[in-house]
């Protein structure tokens, strides 16, 4: 429906909380999207047992951080097999580390949310982590290792 009314780049956000976020991915590419970017946050819940009450005022809420980036990069190397169209991948990502194993599972790009709360300056961080680690292993552009595994 946004493909039939919107003419520029479009990037479909897609949840992990969905059974099969490869067959998501494939519907968003058949109807046009222009890449996809995942993942969006984790629904979970936490209790304060002392007050016996939820954490949170809506009970339940989006997890993000370093705990969510397994599933980020298992959904990230699954869509990466399912579609032609770039994936951009995001989920925990506190780091160049954490940016280079999104790109090794097959994203083109990487987005980074919780550890600019923690860091506002992470972005620098990662691609200056980035350009070292292409030099240690005599990569000469970063495309060289997207979608190794
Ligand atoms: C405070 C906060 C607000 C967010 N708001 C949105 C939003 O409005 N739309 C959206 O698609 N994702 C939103 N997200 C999800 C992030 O874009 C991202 O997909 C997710 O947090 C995983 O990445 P991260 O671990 O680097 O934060 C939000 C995340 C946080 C922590």
């Amino acid at each position: 429906a946004i493909r039939s009314v919107y003419p520029k780049t479009l990037i479909v956000k897609l949840s992990p909380n969905v059974t099969s976020i490869a067959d998501i991915a494939k519907a968003a590419e058949a109807e046009g999207a222009d890449s996809v970017s995942l993942i969006n946050t984790i629904m979970g819940m936490s209790i304060d047992v002392e007050r016996r009450r939820p954490h949170l005022s809506t009970i339940t809420g989006g997890l993000s951080g370093p705990a969510v980036r397994p599933v980020a990069v298992r959904m990230v190397w699954q869509v990466a097999k399912a579609v032609k169209i770039p994936v951009i991948g995001l989920g925990g990502i506190m780091n160049g580390r954490d940016a280079i194993e999104f790109m090794l599972a097959g994203a083109t790009a990487v987005e980074i949310g919780t550890a600019n709360f923690i860091d506002p300056a992470v972005t620098m961080r990662v691609i200056d982590y980035m350009e070292d680690y292409c030099s240690r292993h005599g990569i000469n552009d970063i495309n060289e290792i997207i979608g190794e595994i």
